[in-house]
């Protein structure tokens, strides 16, 4: 029986973190633990996300709620958090996540996702020991991985967990070597580790770099909508929530050395998701649709922009009993609205490094 009491989540600072937190601690009466959130707070962790769960859950709410603000390549650091919340479960989020960042530079998404991963799985192989040398099974260590690193599909065919790793990108190649690295440290060292690589995630919170909140961004401020290459790479897309549902799933019921594809069952080319969109949000602001239309522009593509991402989720459905609860419409609708409702939260991103970055890689574009 795994213990769940003490759940060290890393990167809860970030878009699916911060989602994670919030189901747990709002939307699940089974779990009765603590939150001890580590993260660095990189230009895509943001203090904003978390300020409600710091209000209810925090010190001065319902103590159930800790930060800790570092770096997860900090040995030192990692180490004590480990004995100062006696850690039971690590849900590992945090990495760097955005494809086009990792092509303009590759090195932190090798330190943070490779060299940071091997760091918490390291401690928690001689936390979670007993001195007599045997190692606990009430632990566990989920990684959260991408399904990027299974390379890219034809026009048929779905990545099922037996697919070959063939990652194109640096980020998903970071992605593939920490997924490697969790894999080896169940099977040399015994720690009870799980693994999960889940299709493009949208809903609240999203940095908006990703294409739905950047879209959404653009569209309202009247901003050039920059589709890549010919607009026809494909992408499976899951509403935030139903990830983090599969990912408690996994935590309660999920094999120790499994891992489990989740995905939406929503394959969606890019421009027609982008007229989708533009839809929806013109719908909701009064915006005049076709001018919105004319605002789309096509640029220079991604270099080894993979052509397409789709998901057989039919293990973790079986196994797991999990399931998809939200469609594309009802996970849209949410999301525009969110955004359309937290204007002080994208005006804090917009203000800091973002802008920098944006200037920097995309300044002919917006
Ligand atoms: P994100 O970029 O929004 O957040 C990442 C978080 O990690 C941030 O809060 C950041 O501050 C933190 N972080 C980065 N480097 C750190 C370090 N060295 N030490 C401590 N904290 C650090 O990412 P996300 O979209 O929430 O993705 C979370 C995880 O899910 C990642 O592992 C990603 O590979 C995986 N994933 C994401 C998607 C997606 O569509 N976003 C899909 C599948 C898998
Ligand atoms: P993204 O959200 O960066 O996720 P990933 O690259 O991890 O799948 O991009 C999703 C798709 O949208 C991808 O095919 C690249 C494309 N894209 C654009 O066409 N324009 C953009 O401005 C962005 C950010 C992405």
């Amino acid at each position: 029986m795994r213990s769940l009491k003490n759940i060290l989540v890393t990167g809860g600072a970030g878009f699916i973190g911060c989602n994670f937190m919030r189901v747990l601690l709002q939307k699940t009466p089974e779990f009765t633990g603590r939150i001890i959130n580590l993260d660095h707070l990189t230009y895509a962790g943001n203090a904003a996300s978390l300020a409600d769960i710091e209000a209810r859950f925090g010190a001065q709410g319902s103590g159930r709620y800790f930060f800790e603000k570092g770096d997860i390549c900090d040995r030192v650091l990692a180490e004590s958090i480990f004995k100062k919340y006696n850690i039971d479960t690590v849900v590992h989020f945090a990495a760097e996540s955005h494809v086009d960042r990792s092509i303009l530079g590759p090195e932190d998404f090798i330190k943070t996702n490779v060299f940071g991963t091997f760091t918490l799985l390291d401690i928690a192989r001689n936390a979670w020991k007993s001195d007599d040398g045997i190692m606990r099974n009430d632990v566990l260590f989920h990684h959260i991985s991408t399904d990027e690193v299974y390379g890219s599909l034809g026009n048929s065919g779905f990545f099922t967990e037996q697919t070959p790793y063939d990652p194109h990108s640096p980020y998903s190649a970071s992605k593939a070597a920490s997924d490697h690295v969790a894999m080896s440290y169940h099977y040399t060292y015994g720690i009870p580790v799980t693994l999960s690589n889940c299709s493009n995630n949208y809903g609240p919170y999203q940095f908006p770099e990703k294409l739905i909140p950047l879209m959404i961004l653009n569209i309202i401020e009247g901003k050039p909508l920059p589709v890549y290459g010919d607009g026809k790479n494909i992408r499976d897309w899951l509403f935030v929530e139903d990830h983090n549902s599969a990912v408690w799933g996994i935590l309660q019921k999920g094999r120790c050395g499994e891992s489990y594809n989740i995905g939406g069952d929503n394959e969606w080319e890019n421009i027609k998701l982008l007229h989708y969109l533009i839809k929806i949000v013109s719908a909701k602001t009064g915006l005049v649709q076709t001018k919105v239309e004319q605002t789309v522009k096509y640029v220079t593509d991604r270099p080894g922009h993979d052509k397409r991402y789709a998901i057989d989720c039919s293990k973790i459905k079986k196994e797991i009993g999990w399931n998809q609860q939200y469609t594309f419409e009802s996970g849209l609708d949410k999301t525009v609205d969110w955004y359309l409702s937290n204007k002080e939260w994208t005006d804090k991103i917009k203000s800091g490094e973002y802008l920098k970055w944006i200037e920097k890689c995309y300044g002919t574009r917006n």
